[in-house]
């Protein structure tokens, strides 16, 4: 069942119902300033850091309620009605809402009345703008009132959720003019506020939640819209809010429109005030004048079009496969960035108060961001590794707005190290730009420790490369890419964090998915230093990666799959012997794609098994069989109920693993089984089912062994963004790039005749047509750059500006 439809010209997802199984949600903004929007127009917004610089409120436990955000109130006579539905849920005679590319547009109609919200953070601006248009589409005249609704917050999310004592007594505003200003805390030693604006004269106002709201009333039903006035209240303390009345009068036919905003300003500690107690205000007078009319608002809109249109044009398919061409080209680019900006931080399932951004996450989000924005990509590397400890290991996160690492989350997360240098081989494979590597970069944010990002790879080679357990294996640490897989933990205590508990440094658990890693990303660690003429470097570095190949055949091979690791006393786990936890997805993906056991047949019967043990109808799961009970020497894993997360449930960020796997092998119609059972675009259909947004991935799917098979949670926020996207971009579609420049290596289903990719890729842009006539899955019979053949499938790197016709034959 849908709830919706992709509409793919307009590159937006178009909702039919407000009551979609869960809200679903979109993201505005691109750089500093970001808004959560739900289809019912739920949701918050932030300043760069979700937990530290929150703007307006939302209240977690809540979800799906989802009744804080961005709502109107429409008082048509006796009738009270929002254009998103909620929160009043009076019965709409239509409503749509359009999710596009960093904007929203809700739309509802009631009585002859139509209202619709459009959203969007306008590029190169901090805040949020909100036009709506109201439309008398009755026979007669109206009068009616329209009632704008947020509910700051007091900046520091997690403090503004628990620490009433006090914050029930800081709120402050002040009202100027048609804007409200929120400056809990400027009195002291914030120096930034926020201001909510109309661009005309309200009737009316109230900032305190109590009196527009009512103490015991509540969102659906506010006392001032009921009593269809507000009360003019100026907040001391308690709960500050903004709310404005305006009574509108229109004609049959008639339209009026009101453009809204949410602004965030700082101000330099010496200009704070405009008199003693009044916030200097000079900057949100021009942010209000910049955006207080139709044309400006458009104007906003078509920039951000243009900007999006921009980016997407790097990588483009046309391709008869509708599902995949707006996956591609649009929907899997688009979450993309949203991880780069958010890494794990904030979304409907993560409050943003919890989490930063993860150091293994912002590495991985890399491989699906690089192409569209290399700059900041780059930026993004040298803030993530000068986080990194002088030993080569990591903060397992590191918060946005300090940029400095979280300890609180924990570090010794003994693969978090070798993600950097992943990151940064994409980086240099998309650009060529060598002088990262020269960059001077801090450890542990201490410029008096700082090194060449160079030096931050190698130790974080050297690092796993050093810390080896009894079989020659990696030591895991407190967990590797599998949080959850606490070997070193032993936690009998509730509430104790899985990730803290126990040593990291002394146990000798051993992680096989880790040694997988070391094989692949040691190997583009080699091809790195010979580019740099580093050749005895490299040659030591890789004797260690074929050292590592060797244990992995001898002490992490199972027989008819990888081995996941060896526990603190030796045992095996994800083996034959196991009584749960036999076969795990990790190592299986891992590893074929490091190339292990290529040659000698492992890697092939490795797939084989995932096939056998592991496939269902709506992915393939972690592992199995699931754990029915709590494993003191497992950890987290075996604490979620069979089916959940990652106790054998559909693990999303894994799947594109084994498709990247398939490709290795040569078995294009496997890999595209596995891309596509998990595609949004594919599963949209079965929306009832699994619940979540039809247009982004979600983290998990719940698993054959449990109650509710089929169901997704944690949507937007996933690696899984960025790996399929490498899954199809690379793996399948085979334009990957490479130190050297761009190779073709399609490896496609035999049905797929033709496709044609433009690629922008270091300035030029290769407009590449893959033709498929013999119907095989991989291999290369001709390429031919602007009609003259190539002796190889590397293309010559062409001038900045050149445009390439690149004509490809598959066959063998
Ligand atoms: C984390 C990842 C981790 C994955 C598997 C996600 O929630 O963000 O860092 O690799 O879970 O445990």
């Amino acid at each position: 069942m849908k709830f919706g439809h992709f509409d793919d010209v307009s590159k937006e997802y178009v909702i039919t119902a407000p009551d979609t199984p869960l809200p679903w949600i979109n993201y505005l903004g691109n750089e500093d300033f970001f808004t959560i929007l739900s289809n019912t127009c739920g949701g918050y917004s932030f300043y760069r850091d979700a937990r530290l610089r929150r703007l307006t409120r939302y209240r977690y436990n809540n979800c799906p309620l989802d009744s804080e955000g961005f709502h109107i109130y429409i008082k048509d006579g006796n009738i009270i009605w929002n254009p998103g539905w909620q929160p009043v849920k009076t019965p709409l005679d239509s409503y749509c809402c359009r999710h596009g590319l960093g904007y929203s547009v809700i739309s509802g109609e009631k009585n002859g009345l139509s209202a619709k919200q459009e959203f969007l953070v306008p590029m190169g601006s901090n805040c949020l703008l909100m036009r709506v248009t109201c439309e008398n589409k009755s026979g007669a005249s109206k009068r009616f009132s329209l009632f704008p609704y947020l509910e700051f917050c007091l900046w520091d999310a997690l403090d503004d959720s628990s620490n009433f004592q006090r914050n029930y007594s800081t709120g402050e505003v002040e009202v100027s003019g048609n804007a409200i200003y929120h400056k809990t805390e400027y009195r002291e030693r914030r120096n930034h506020y926020a201001v909510f604006w109309a661009n005309r004269d309200p009737a009316g106002f109230d900032t305190s939640r109590d009196s527009f709201i009512g103490t015991y009333g509540s969102p659906a039903v506010p006392d001032a819209v009921i009593s269809g006035c507000c009360k003019n209240s100026v907040a001391h303390g308690w709960q500050p809010i903004a709310a404005q009345q305006f009574d509108i009068t229109l004609g049959p036919g008639e339209a009026y429109s009101l453009i809204f905003g949410l602004g965030y300003i700082e101000n330099s500690d010496d200009d704070k005030w405009e008199e003693p107690g009044i916030i200097n205000k000079a900057q949100a007078r021009r942010m209000i004048s910049e955006y207080d009319s139709d044309e400006a608002f458009s104007r906003a809109f078509n920039d951000l079009r243009d900007y999006w249109e921009r980016l997407l044009s790097n990588y483009r398919i046309s391709s008869s496969v509708e599902k995949l061409d707006r996956m591609v080209n649009i929907w899997n680019q688009y979450q993309c960035m949203v991880t780069f900006n958010m890494s794990r931080s904030a979304s409907y399932f993560e409050s943003g108060m919890g989490r930063g951004m993860g150091f293994r996450d912002s590495c991985q989000d890399l491989f699906g961001f690089v192409h569209m924005i290399p700059e900041r990509a780059r930026e993004r590397i040298l803030d993530i590794a000068s986080t990194q400890l002088p030993d080569g290991s990591a903060y397992h996160q590191y918060q946005p707005l300090t940029k400095k690492g979280n300890l609180a989350v924990g570090s010794g997360f003994n693969d978090d190290p070798l993600w950097l240098i992943a990151g940064t081989d994409a980086y240099l494979r998309e650009t060529g730009d060598w002088s990262i590597l020269n960059e001077s970069v801090d450890f542990d944010n201490d410029a008096s420790l700082a090194q060449p990002l160079i030096e931050h790879l190698r130790r974080s080679f050297s690092f796993t490369a050093s810390h080896l357990g009894p079989h020659g294996l990696p030591l895991i640490g407190r967990a590797d890419w599998n949080d959850c897989l606490n070997l070193n933990c032993f936690s009998e205590h509730p509430g104790e964090s899985f990730q803290i508990t126990g040593a990291n440094e002394g146990p000798v658990a051993e992680s096989v998915f880790i040694a997988g890693m070391f094989v692949k990303y040691g190997k583009a660690w080699v091809d790195i230093l010979r580019h740099m003429k580093l050749d005895s470097e490299a040659a030591e570095a890789e004797a260690a990666v074929l050292s590592m190949e060797k244990t992995v055949l001898e002490h992490g091979w199972d027989g008819e799959w990888f081995r996941r690791a060896y526990d603190a006393f030796g045992h095996v786990v994800g083996g034959r012997e196991c009584d749960e936890g036999q076969i795990f997805l990790e190592p299986q993906g891992m590893c074929v794609m490091a190339g292990i056991g290529k040659d000698s047949g492992e890697a092939e019967k490795a797939l084989k098994s995932v096939q056998k043990y592991l496939d269902t109808e709506y992915g393939v799961v972690l592992l199995t069989p699931a754990y029915t009970r709590y494993h003191l020497e497992l950890g987290e894993i075996s604490s979620y109920p069979p089916g959940y997360k990652e106790n054998a449930g559909i693990f999303c960020h894994n799947n594109p693993w084994i498709t990247c796997a398939e490709t290795v092998l040569g078995h294009g119609n496997r890999a595209f089984e596995t891309y596509s059972r998990i595609c949004p675009s594919y599963t949209e259909d079965i929306s009832d089912i699994h619940r979540t947004e039809p247009y982004v991935y979600s983290q998990m799917i719940a698993g054959k062994d449990a109650a509710g098979f089929g169901e997704a949670k944690n949507s937007w926020l996933t690696g899984t963004a960025a790996w399929t996207f490498l899954s199809i971009s690379q793996a399948i579609l085979g334009i990957k790039p490479t130190l050297d420049g761009l190779l073709i290596d399609p490896c496609i289903p035999a049905d797929c005749k033709e496709y044609n990719v433009s690629r922008r890729y270091r300035g030029a842009v290769y407009n590449i047509t893959v033709k498929n006539p013999a119907s095989v899955e991989h291999g290369i019979k001709e390429i031919r750059l602007n009609g003259d053949i190539c002796h190889n499938n590397l293309l010559p790197l062409l001038p900045s500006g050149e445009t390439a016709d690149v004509q490809v034959i598959m066959g063998t």
